[in-house]
């Protein structure tokens, strides 16, 4: 593994990995392949454009010949694919694009990756696969697959077909189920940086129902160390879960966020809740553990410095707040409230 392609490398995990990758290794070729989609910012990766180790090509995941040529171009052996259409909001609003990017998408990097014999593909997943899971239980990485929004039906589908080219065609890939990451970079529709941006503009932050829903926020540079290691120790065929095992209830995010900003709780306003929201995600990560990985952040000290990089990075999140954003925020709180 030397010649790595990151679809979706501008987006908030692509990019924290590709500086994770280019930061530990001296000798690897990182070329980001990303459509450059409203979540996609060539800024996020400024730091490496005069490297010579760094490319970035503009493509599509779903155009088969884009995917083709970029790999011959630059010798690739390695997919990791971060491209997805990533918000459950969205794909609630508009199912269509989740179903293109993140179904269609992946079939066709497995396409590539088969027929141009690469060493590995990695697929980027996630927790919401197994679905809504009942305290005390903790999903396991052999567990069914019961995804309830159209972004995690989309990812499920995704896996099903990563796993048919490993039995199928004999593809070398490994999957990783990430939790809920945090940290810089993160596009600011999402609930941390939200809650962050709105509470420093003194705005309301809309959380959805009683607040009570239960997720495992990592810092994503911990999730990025996790990728890292499964690309090289990782079985393959074989899936990995990712996370910290520390569950906290967005209500209680949402007043950590508040008092790190010293900022007044009565800035919470509990709106309508998405529809078919998941109560609670819970991964257990031992077979990771048994890799080596342990996480770096506990969940306050990634929230700090997720809302500390926020605070000192206004100008990177200032102007995507504008636009086709406020259209979507619109759209999506308007009613709510
Ligand atoms: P993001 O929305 O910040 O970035 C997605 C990136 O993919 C963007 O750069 C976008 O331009 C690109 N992209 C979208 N469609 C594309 C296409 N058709 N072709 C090429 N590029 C395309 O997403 P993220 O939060 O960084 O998530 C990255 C991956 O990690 C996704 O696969 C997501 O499902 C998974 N994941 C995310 C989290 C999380 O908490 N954010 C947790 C677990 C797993
Ligand atoms: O669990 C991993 C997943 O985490 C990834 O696969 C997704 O790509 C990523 O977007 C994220 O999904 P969530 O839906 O969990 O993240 P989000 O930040 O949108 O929401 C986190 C929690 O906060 C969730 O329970 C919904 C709630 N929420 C979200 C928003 C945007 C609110 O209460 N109010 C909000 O305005």
């Amino acid at each position: 593994m030397r010649n790595l392609l990151i679809t979706g490398g501008a987006g908030f995990i692509g990019a924290n990995f590709v500086h994770h990758m280019l930061e530990r290794y001296t000798d690897y070729q990182i070329v980001v392949f990303d459509k450059l989609t409203y979540a996609g910012r060539r800024e996020n990766l400024a730091r490496w454009e005069e490297d010579p180790r760094f490319t970035f090509v503009q493509g599509d995941i779903c155009d088969m010949a884009a995917v083709r040529a970029a790999v011959k171009a630059h010798a690739i052996d390695t997919i990791v694919n971060f491209a997805a259409e990533t918000h459950v909001d969205r794909s609630i609003l508009a199912p269509d694009a989740v179903i293109t990017t993140n179904v269609n998408g992946t079939w066709t990097l497995l396409e590539v990756a088969r027929s141009m014999q690469l060493e590995r593909f990695h697929q980027i997943s996630t927790d919401e696969v197994y679905g809504a899971i009942p305290a005390p239980q903790r999903s396991r990485e052999g567990d069914p697959l019961e995804p309830r929004s159209p972004y995690s039906a989309s990812k499920a589908g995704a896996e099903h077909l990563v796993y048919a080219y490993f039995i199928t065609y004999g593809l070398p890939v490994t999957v990783t189920r990430g939790s809920n990451n945090i940290g810089p970079f993160h596009y600011p529709e999402k609930a941390v940086p939200l809650f962050t941006t709105n509470a420093l503009d003194n705005q309301p932050l809309p959380v959805y129902g009683d607040g009570l829903q239960v997720r495992d926020y990592q810092f994503v540079r911990d999730h990025c160390e996790a990728i890292d290691l499964v690309l090289q120790k990782g079985q393959l065929g074989e899936i990995y879960n990712v996370g910290t095992e520390v569950e906290t209830a967005n209500i209680d995010m949402a007043h950590k966020i508040l008092d790190i900003l010293d900022k007044p709780y009565s800035l919470i306003t509990h709106v309508a809740d998405r529809a078919g929201h998941d109560r609670r995600y819970a991964l257990d990560c031992s077979k990771l553990r048994a890799l080596g990985w342990r996480s770096r952040h506990t969940f306050d000290a990634a929230l700090e410095q997720t809302v500390r990089w926020f605070v000192e990075h206004e100008a990177w999140w200032r102007p995507i707040k504008s636009g086709e954003y406020l259209e979507y925020y619109k759209r999506q709180y308007h009613d709510r409230t």
